[in-house]
C-alpha cells in the first residue's frame, strides 16, 4: 500500500479534477460507495473462480460474525446501490465514482494492494451507442491529460452467454490436447476459468494459443453487429482502436463489448483502464434484468504516465516576510486581505522568526513571484514593502491601502 506524498498527490488531484470536468460534460453524476460490502456480493458479481475472488480479496468477519470484504473493484457495489435504491426502474443512469480498491496482489511499480480507481457505470441502455460514448469519453480524458499518444484502445466482443459457452467447450477441448505444454496456472484454469488462459502472459502459452479456436469465430450475430456498430462510431469520431481477440477481462460479469486501454510505457502493468458490457449482472445479484456498461481507470497508472509532463504549481505566489511581534501580527492580517482579494493566488506567511535574508531565501524556494515585507518602519508608517522575486527591480514601499492596487499590476 502506497504512501502518497504531496508531489504525487498533486498529480492525482489534477487527474481527478480533469476527469470530473469531462464526466460532467457528458452528463455523468458522481456516486459515493462504501469501502466494505458483504463478501457474498463480490462472489456473486465478480465470480468465485476469478483470481480476484480466489486469491486477492481482503475478507474478514465483522464483530457480528458477518463476512465482509474490502472492495476489490467498484462495479459490484455500484450495481447493488443502483438496485437497492430503485434507481434502475424504467430509467437510464450514468454514474461515476472514485476511490481506493483493495487487492492482495504481488506489489510492484504500478501494481499495489491499495490502489485508486476512477470508474463509470451506465445502466438501462442496450445499444452500441453507449459503449461508444464511454470510449469517446475515455479518449477525451486522455487528450485533456496529454497522454493520448501513450495509449492504445484494444477492443473485443465476448458474445452472448450462449455463444461464449459454445466457445468455452471448443477452447477446453483444444487446451486439453496441449495441456502438458501449458504453464501451471493455465493448466489449473482449464477446469475453472478456461477463458482466462487467453490472458496468459507466459510466452510458450501465448504461442500455443495462436492455434487455439478464436472467440470471434464463435460469437453470435447480434454481438458481432453490436461490436461493428461500436467500431463505426469510433471511426466516425476518429478514435483509433485495434481488435484484440485475446482480451477476455479478469472479472466474470462481462458479455459483448470488452476493452482495455494499454500502454507500452509501464512495463508489465500495461493496462491502465478496462471495462465492458455486463448485461446479466443486475439480474445476477437479484434485480430486474437491466443492461449495464462501464469502465475503471487505474489512477496510479495514469499518474505515472502524467508524471513526466506534469507542470507543478509553485508552492506560493505571494510570500509574506516580517520582523518583530507587531509586524508578524500585521503579516497575518495582510495575508488574509491578499487571500480575500486574490482567491486564485496561494499566499504563504513566514511563521516564526528569522532574519529577512533567511526569510527571503524561503520565499525564493517557494517559487513565489512576489514577497511582501513588513518590518518596524512599515508597521509604524502603515505601509508594506513589495519585492518582485523573479526580476531585478527594486523593492517598492506602498501604503497598506494601496497594496491591492499594486499587487493587481503583477497578477492581473
Ligand atoms: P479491472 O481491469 O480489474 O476492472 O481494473 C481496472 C483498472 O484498475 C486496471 O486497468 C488497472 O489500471 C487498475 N488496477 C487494477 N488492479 C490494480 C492494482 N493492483 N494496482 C494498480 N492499479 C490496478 C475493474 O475493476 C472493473 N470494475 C472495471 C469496470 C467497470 N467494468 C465495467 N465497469
Amino acid at each position: 500500500m502506497q504512501d502518497l506524498l504531496p508531489d504525487q498527490k498533486e498529480i492525482y488531484s489534477h487527474i481527478e479534477q480533469v476527469a470530473a470536468g469531462v464526466f460532467a460534460s457528458y452528463g455523468y453524476r458522481e456516486i459515493g460507495m462504501p469501502l466494505l460490502e458483504a463478501t457474498e456480493l463480490f462472489k456473486r458479481a465478480v465470480g468465485e473462480v476469478t483470481d480476484v475472488i480466489e486469491k486477492e480479496t481482503y475478507t474478514f468477519d465483522d464483530r457480528n460474525g458477518d463476512s465482509v470484504t474490502l472492495r476489490p473493484e467498484g462495479t459490484a457495489g455500484c450495481v447493488r446501490i443502483a438496485q437497492q435504491h430503485g434507481l434502475l426502474f424504467n430509467q437510464v443512469q450514468r454514474f461515476w465514482y472514485r476511490g481506493p480498491m483493495f487487492r492482495y496482489e504481488r506489489p510492484q511499480k504500478g501494481r499495489y494492494r491499495q490502489f485508486e480507481q476512477i470508474g463509470v457505470e451506465c445502466f438501462g441502455m442496450l445499444g452500441p451507442d453507449i459503449d461508444a460514448e464511454i470510449l469517446l469519453l475515455n479518449a477525451r480524458l486522455w487528450k485533456e491529460l496529454g497522454i493520448e499518444g501513450d495509449l492504445t484502445l484494444e477492443l473485443n466482443s465476448l458474445g452472448s452467454n450462449e455463444s461464449r459457452a459454445t466457445y468455452r467447450d471448443a477452447l477446453v477441448s483444444y487446451l486439453q490436447q496441449v495441456r502438458d505444454k501449458l504453464d501451471e496456472d493455465s493448466q489449473r484454469r482449464i477446469n475453472t476459468n478456461p477463458l482466462r488462459v487467453l490472458d496468459s502472459k507466459v510466452l510458450e502459452t501465448q504461442q500455443l494459443l495462436q492455434e487455439a479456436p478464436k472467440l470471434n469465430e464463435y460469437i453470435d450475430d447480434d454481438s458481432r453487429l453490436h461490436l461493428n456498430q461500436v467500431c463505426e462510431i469510433l471511426d466516425q469520431c476518429d478514435v483509433p482502436f485495434v481488435i484484440n481477440p485475446y482480451i477476455v477481462r479478469g472479472l466474470d460479469y462481462y458479455n459483448k463489448t470488452v476493452f482495455e486501454w494499454t500502454t507500452g510505457s509501464l512495463g508489465a502493468q500495461g493496462s491502465v483502464c478496462g471495462g465492458g458490457r455486463y448485461d446479466g449482472l443486475v439480474e445476477q445479484i437479484g434485480g430486474k434484468s437491466t443492461p449495464g456498461v462501464g469502465f475503471a481507470l487505474g489512477l496510479d497508472r495514469i499518474a505515472l504516465l502524467c508524471e513526466e509532463n506534469f507542470k507543478r504549481l509553485a508552492l506560493a505566489d505571494v510570500y509574506i516576510a516580517s520582523i518583530g511581534d507587531a509586524a508578524r501580527q500585521q503579516a497575518i492580517n495582510v495575508a488574509e486581505i491578499v487571500r480575500s482579494e486574490f482567491p486564485e493566488l496561494r499566499c504563504m506567511v513566514h511563521c516564526g522568526t528569522g532574519k529577512f535574508k533567511a526569510q527571503l531565501k524561503k520565499a525564493d524556494a517557494s517559487d513565489a513571484r512576489v514577497a511582501i515585507i513588513i518590518g518596524e518602519d512599515e508597521v509604524a508608517n502603515k505601509q508594506v514593502g513589495i519585492k518582485l522575486l523573479r526580476d531585478q527591480s527594486d523593492q517598492v514601499t506602498v501604503d497598506r491601502a494601496e497594496m491591492t492596487a499594486q499587487l493587481k499590476k503583477y497578477f492581473r
